[in-house]
């Protein structure tokens, strides 16, 4: 067996990373930004002192790729996101990656024989570049391009300031016109492995610090354009007002009405923008976005359906316009059996009870279950608060949850595959 991971060295580096971000006080790290470049400095840097060659990809994604017992076997991949939603936790993807380095630290420092442990398979872990979609409303993109899905489209999304995807993409030095050199064959990958903070109550709740994911919930994201009639607040009358954001509370009520119906449904309106924005001015246009979610992707659709005729409805009661693009679509991601049974495995090595449960919150397997078997394991979190400067955890389950996660790495069986 080899050493034991070190949690503290786990703790620090997702203090280091949580001081790379564009918000005073705050953690927010979005695609392509300065902030990035720097977190992907530090990444790189701790992959190369665990013993792995390491690169970023033609998204910048960083890739590091321990070797197994000989060059070029397939891999075990492993990893999560290092970008952040706005004001966000410190651990939500980046403990992911950075436990998943000090595993391979673990194994290069091999107490036993004073070399380094090579397991038959090699290890590649990922700090993906984008998963939160905070930037240009796409989400999952450096998973897509590992996966060979990344859509091209996206390249023209543009950020807040109106930059495009493809412009910032230059400036941080990468070729948009090489994205596909990210795509991995699938020959190449024997499964994608993800430690995640559970973002959720459940661990919590039943004294746990570690679970198995059984499934990724899927997800149906638009962005809504409201299209009224700006005016004087002062001399429209009330009934010949076509007012964009009284219309568009209504349909942020419908779709709170309808997502509440059924339990393991949920829906969300995340972003609203009230155009021009001035207090004596009736709201002509409003931008808002929309995030329905379910364990049962007939539950999640039939909930879009609803929300999208009730929207209508009231668009045409009010007189105003509705333009719905939908900006992410994904099925539900089921995790693989035989991975789930071999990180429950790990889970009861080391002593802790088994828990198998669905995942809320999407994540990157999402996009790379498109070209290998997935699977998860979740950390328990304070209060299972996330998207969140208040997310916490404690150092006792950074050192369970690496514990389990360097065990899983040493037993893992790719043969056990069906
Ligand atoms: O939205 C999510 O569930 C993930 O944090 N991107
Ligand atoms: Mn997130
Ligand atoms: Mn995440």
């Amino acid at each position: 067996m080899s050493t034991a991971p070190n949690a503290q060295r786990i703790w620090d580096h997702c203090e280091a990373l949580a001081r790379l971000s564009e918000l005073d006080g705050g953690l927010t790290r979005v695609f392509l930004s300065k902030e990035q470049k720097a977190a992907n400095e530090l990444v790189l840097g701790w992959m190369v002192e665990a013993g792995m060659s390491a690169r970023l990809d033609a998204i910048g994604n960083v890739v590091g790729r321990y070797e197994g017992a000989r060059p070029g076997l397939p891999c075990l991949m492993m990893g999560s996101h290092l970008d952040t939603v706005r004001d966000a936790g410190k651990y939500d993807g980046m403990l992911g990656v950075v436990a998943a380095i000090e595993c391979v630290h673990a194994l290069n420092v091999n107490a036993v024989n004073a070399r380094a442990r090579r397991l038959p398979f090699a290890i590649e872990i990922v700090g993906f570049a984008d998963e939160e979609g905070t930037r240009f409303n796409a989400t999952l993109l450096g998973s897509r391009a590992v996966a060979g899905t990344f859509k091209a489209e996206v390249l023209d999304n543009v950020d807040k300031d109106g930059v495009s995807m493809r412009e910032a993409l230059r400036a941080f030095g990468l070729d948009p016109a090489r994205i596909g050199a990210a795509a991995h064959r699938r020959e190449d990958i024997l499964a994608y492995a993800e430690l995640h903070i559970e973002q959720g109550p459940v661990l919590e709740a039943e004294g746990l610090p570690v679970g198995v994911v059984t499934a990724i919930n899927g997800a149906t994201r638009c962005a809504v354009e409201v299209d009224g009639m700006a005016g004087h607040a002062g001399t429209v009358p009330m009934s010949l007002r076509q007012d964009a954001l009284a219309a568009a509370a209504e349909c942020v009520l419908a779709i709170e009405r309808r997502c509440g119906r059924e339990p393991e449904l949920v829906g969300t309106v995340g972003k609203l923008e009230c155009l021009p924005g001035a207090v004596n001015v009736v709201p002509g246009k409003v931008r808002f976005t929309i995030d329905i979610r379910a364990p049962r992707d007939a539950m999640r659709l039939a909930a879009v359906d609803d929300v999208l005729g009730e929207m209508r409805a009231i668009a045409t009661r009010r007189n105003v316009q509705l333009t719905v693009a939908k900006t992410h679509e994904g099925g539900v991601a089921a995790c693989a059996p035989w991975l789930m049974e071999q990180i429950g495995a790990a889970i009861a090595a080391e002593g802790v009870p088994v828990r198998e449960l669905p995942s809320g919150a999407g994540h990157d397997g999402m996009a790379i279950i498109d070209v290998a078997p997935i699977g998860m394991l979740f950390v328990r979190c304070e209060k299972g608060i996330s998207h969140n400067p208040a997310e916490a955890i404690t150092l006792a389950d950074v050192e369970t949850s690496a514990r389990v996660w360097l065990r899983f790495i040493e037993t893992f069986d790719p043969s056990r595959k069906p």
